[in-house]
């Protein structure tokens, strides 16, 4: 039978297809995540965390999907993931942000150790694609600390909480927190 009748030519090798695969999990992870943190948010009455959060989940999904592309215009085969274990409830909006940042810090770290894999490799046009990621990675990062920061600065007790949400609706910018944003 005949084959599909372009091949793209392999430019990844397994290793890093795997990593990649990986990669994918959890950007897939994340937005599921962040679906479900906005949609008990919404259920709360923070709505502009929940707005907050269902934008990030899209923007999780375009991550994931970015690296679809990359896997299987580099002759890999990106792979729909599993995603699992979602928590759903939460005892308090800082909790959702606390997790929001640790989330955030593992997935700069697997970034991370990525972009070492690529240089040990000599993979220097995944390295390349990848850097675009490690610059998300820093804003994400840093959105994440100034959220939680607001919970020590204004304090839950009172208004507090509605004011923390307002200011949270507030921050769509990065380039309100990263100087030199893109
Ligand atoms: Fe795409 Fe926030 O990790």
């Amino acid at each position: 039978m005949k084959q599909n009748l372009i091949t793209p030519k392999r430019s990844l090798n397994k290793e890093m297809e795997k990593l990649l695969n990986e990669q994918i999990v959890m950007e897939g992870k994340s937005s599921a995540s962040y679906l479900s943190m906005a949609s008990w948010c919404e259920t709360k009455g923070y709505n502009n965390s929940s707005e907050f959060l269902y934008k990030h989940s899209d923007e999780e999904r375009g991550h994931m999907l970015k690296l679809f592309k990359y896997v299987n215009q580099a002759g890999g085969h990106a792979i729909q993931p599993e995603i699992t274990e979602i928590k759903h409830t939460f005892k308090s909006l800082r909790e959702v942000f606390e997790e929001v940042l640790q989330h955030e810090i593992q997935v700069t770290k697997s970034i991370h150790d990525i972009v070492d894999r690529c240089l040990a490799s000599k993979d220097y046009t995944t390295f390349n694609f990848l850097q675009w990621y490690v610059v998300e990675q820093r804003e994400e990062e840093t959105m994440a600390r100034r959220a939680l920061e607001l919970f020590d600065i204004i304090g839950e007790d009172g208004v507090g909480l509605w004011t923390i949400d307002q200011e949270i609706g507030k921050m769509h910018n990065p380039q309100d927190f990263v100087p030199d944003h893109r």
